[in-house]
């Protein structure tokens, strides 16, 4: 049986008609169409289908979209402002950190969780905090690169 729940996503509600066993992930893709968030695994493993719960991120593969009512939920395309990509988006677009993708939304919005918390990471709490994100293609050096910049844009000192 569906139920009517509001889903706050990006700052927009929307109304959505939800089975008690639909994952968040696939309403927020196929209902909101909202595709960034991506599904590699499937099985929590993997990071592709993060998003920001209340702030926190969060697999979403392993949410059930009705315990996700009335949250704020930010996906990647939340981070960005109208024209204007986050600090963190920019930075894996000048780094080149990405090869065929698909883990890259992942890797940006749970680095924009690592930023607020960690303002100044070392190397060693980037791979602390992203080693839940998984990339078959890059070999991480480049996102590493990509998250200092980041941290250095967000701090002022490019
Ligand atoms: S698709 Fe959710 S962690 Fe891999
Ligand atoms: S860029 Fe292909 S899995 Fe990361």
């Amino acid at each position: 049986m569906k139920h009517l729940i509001n889903l706050r996503v990006n700052g927009n509600t929307y109304p959505v008609d939800v089975e008690p066993r639909e994952r968040l992930l696939d309403v927020v893709r196929y209902k909101l169409d909202l595709t960034g968030p991506k599904e590699g695994c499937g099985t929590g493993d993997c990071g592709a289908c993060t998003m920001l719960v209340d702030g926190e991120p969060v697999t979403t593969c392993l949410v059930l979209a009705m315990t996700a009512r009335d949250r704020e939920i930010t996906t990647v395309e939340g981070l960005s402002r109208p024209g204007e990509l986050s600090a963190v988006q920019q930075a894996f677009v000048e780094k080149t950190a990405l090869q065929c993708g698909i883990c890259i939304p992942g890797f940006v919005v749970n680095t924009t969780a690592l930023l607020h918390e960690h303002p100044h990471p070392t190397e060693e709490d980037v791979r602390y905090w992203l080693q839940g994100n998984l990339c078959r293609c890059t070999g991480y050096t480049k996102i590493l690169e990509a998250v200092q910049q980041a941290a250095n844009a967000s701090n002022g000192s490019h």
